[in-house]
């Protein structure tokens, strides 16, 4: 819990961290039998690491409202594996075709395209079977579930993520509106994003006002999110953040610098984090994290 002193967001998502990769560890049987080589390729990208930044953002929203962030863990673990395999499938040869992720050889890489295709399918699938878990039901009512259910399959599906994924295939070497950028970040990346952190605002028992601020204030870090992951592309250190620096260019990728210039992504990355954070106002001081979070995203170096 955010105490009202000073704060301090290294600890804060270090400790989160901790406890999302606790639950992880443990979620997947012992890897053997016929079907052993899928769940070791499964087990090897979701535990690879990664910074759990949705995970963090649902227990931060439940915190918000003043939920309990322990209650959410099933559904803050099946965003990250819903996370996890659609970076398994943004890597392969037909996609972006990258070597290095989370500071490893891709999925593909290791257990080959096939085993790396299914790793993403079982992953996806069995964040679904994680919502349906009791030990979400004990503490939270089935329509609120549903409804959290509803919010998370819009944001992954064609209507978010897949959605903004085949936006960015199909437009590798084009030139694109700034509009349509736009729309494909906050479908490849702001919907699950802004998923995340409504997710646990609604499962935290927000009221209407506090979800639909919180929601705003998703899209509007999702969107940032994915402005300094192009940001990163180009002046990040491929050491530090565990992937390939200098792939988008490569490949051709439509990005915000390469539509409107460095300096001018940066500016509106700034332009976002501050109307995120403004979404924010009605909220005390357990929205803290929140607040910080959304500055950390355009500060990050990994
Ligand atoms: C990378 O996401 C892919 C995007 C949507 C930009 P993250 O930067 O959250 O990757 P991990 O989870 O920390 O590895
Ligand atoms: C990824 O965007 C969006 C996803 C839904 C995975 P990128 O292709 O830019 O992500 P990275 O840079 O490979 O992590
Ligand atoms: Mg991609
Ligand atoms: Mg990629
Ligand atoms: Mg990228």
């Amino acid at each position: 819990m955010w105490s009202k002193g000073p704060v301090d967001l290294r600890t804060y998502l270090r400790t989160k961290k901790a406890v999302v990769d606790g639950a992880l560890e443990t979620h997947f049987p012992e890897a053997n039998g016929p079907s052993s080589d899928l769940i070791n390729a499964m087990e090897y990208s979701l535990l690879a690491g990664g910074k759990r930044l949705r995970p963090i953002l649902c227990m931060a929203g439940a915190e918000a409202v003043g939920g309990n962030e322990t209650h959410v863990l099933p559904v803050a673990c099946a965003l990250e594996l819903i996370h996890t395999y659609s970076l398994i499938h943004d890597d392969l040869p037909s996609m972006d075709d990258d070597d290095l992720r989370r500071g490893k050889p891709t999925c593909h890489k290791v257990f080959g395209e096939a085993i790396a295709l299914l790793a993403g399918d079982g992953l996806l699938t069995e964040a679904f079977r994680l919502m349906t878990t009791p030990e979400l039901s004990d503490h939270v009512p089935p329509h609120v579930i549903l409804k959290t259910i509803t919010l998370i399959s819009e944001a992954a599906g064609y209507r978010g993520m897949v959605g903004g994924q085949v936006v960015d295939i199909q437009s590798e070497g084009k030139t694109l509106d700034l509009s349509v950028v736009e729309f494909m970040h906050n479908h490849k990346t702001g919907a699950l994003i802004s998923a995340s952190v409504a997710s646990g605002a609604i499962l935290g028992g927000g009221d209407e006002s506090q979800i639909k601020a919180i929601i705003s204030y998703g899209r509007k870090t999702g969107l940032a999110f994915q402005i300094s992951d192009d940001i990163l592309d180009i002046e990040g250190d491929s050491a530090t953040m565990g992937k390939e620096s200098g792939s988008d260019e490569k490949k051709g990728k439509i990005t915000y610098p390469a539509v409107i210039g460095i300096n001018r992504a940066k500016e509106v990355q700034s332009e976002l984090v501050e109307a995120s954070i403004e979404c924010l106002r009605v909220f005390d001081h357990k929205a803290e994290p929140l607040r910080q979070i959304a500055r950390y995203i355009v500060e990050r170096k990994k």
